[in-house]
């Protein structure tokens, strides 16, 4: 822009020198250049801005793109896995039945006590493998939320009924307390189930010879509603306690990974806290605090 000018006010020059032209006229086309660079060096620069502001639009196009591609991978992964899991849960739940039919009788007679234990692992197994595929089909589908009033102590005790044979195979006893008279909780009862079966399970794979799982409940200014899993585990070092809500991040041989990371997500679509406190060789304690929402 700069090399123009000088053309232009070099040839002004000759012309004055040849014509001697008056020298308002100079100044006005003098002027006249003046406004026009200045014109053009504020194109130039609202060119280079704009073309900035393109670049950053078709980025931010691509990656908003890829996370189409992402989010149709995932929604037909999700589907697949529906059909998948429908499929599973459905035999899973009549070997389970079958099973704990099979155990009751069997129980019930004592040269049989080995074969009930066998059965145990049977009921074991397929839980542990029901629990993998709700985990699975829930981190491929965004499942909306659907509200009920329950009593969360009860719903407490079906998720540690659920995973009682591994809590009797690990030697764990599990104490409950709780500090308010009546504990409701207005959420989905499923997936809070979910994540309940998920704490307790992890605490109790915590502690795979023995050990002690205190669970309490506790309001919070009459908003909240804290649920404490407290285990004397092995505890968490610091570097693994910054992953444990990743998803697919496991430290166990035949782990999934999904447990915590769903839990957290289930727990914050109902704007509520899944927090973790650690000691390694001590112990570890989740807490869920979730909104009340009666009344
Ligand atoms: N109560 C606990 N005590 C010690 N470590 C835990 C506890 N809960 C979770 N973890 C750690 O967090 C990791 C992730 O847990 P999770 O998402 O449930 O997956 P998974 O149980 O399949 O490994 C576990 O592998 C373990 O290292
Ligand atoms: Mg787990």
């Amino acid at each position: 822009m700069s090399a123009l000018k000088n053309v232009c006010i070099s040839k002004l020059d000759k012309k004055q020198l040849k014509n001697e032209p008056d020298s308002q006229y100079i100044s006005q086309l003098s002027n006249a250049f003046m406004a026009f660079t200045k014109g053009a060096e504020n194109m130039q620069q609202m060119y280079e801005k704009l073309q900035e502001r393109v670049d950053y639009l078709t980025g931010e196009l691509e990656k908003k793109d890829k996370e189409l591609e992402e989010a149709n991978r995932l929604a037909s992964l999700g589907e697949l896995a529906a059909g998948v899991a429908h499929e599973i849960r459905n035999p899973l739940c009549g070997i389970e039945l079958s099973a704990s039919l099979l155990q009751r009788q069997l129980n019930s007679f004592a040269k049989d006590k080995d074969k009930a234990e066998l059965t145990a692992n049977i009921i074991e197994g397929v839980r542990r493998l029901d629990n993998i595929v709700v985990n699975l089909l829930t981190f491929t589908r965004e499942k909306k939320i659907v509200y009920s009033v329950f009593d969360p102590e009860q719903l407490l005790d079906e998720a540690i009924a659920a995973i009682e044979v591994k809590i009797v195979k690990n030697k764990v006893t599990i104490n409950k307390k709780k500090d308010c008279a009546i504990c409701v909780l207005n959420a989905d009862k499923e997936q809070i189930r979910q994540v309940f079966i998920n704490l307790i399970l992890n605490a109790v794979e915590a502690m795979p010879d023995k050990g002690n799982l205190e669970i309490s409940l506790s309001k919070k200014n009459d908003r909240l509603l804290v649920i404490s899993f407290q285990d004397t585990g092995y505890g968490i070092t610091q570097d693994v306690l910054g992953k444990i809500f990743n998803p697919f991040f496991t430290t166990k041989d035949h782990g999934t990974g999904l447990g915590l990371s769903i839990s957290y997500r289930i727990i914050e679509n109902h704007k509520g806290k899944l927090s973790v406190k650690s000691v390694r060789g001590k112990g570890t304690t989740f807490s869920v605090s979730l909104p009340v929402n009666i009344g």
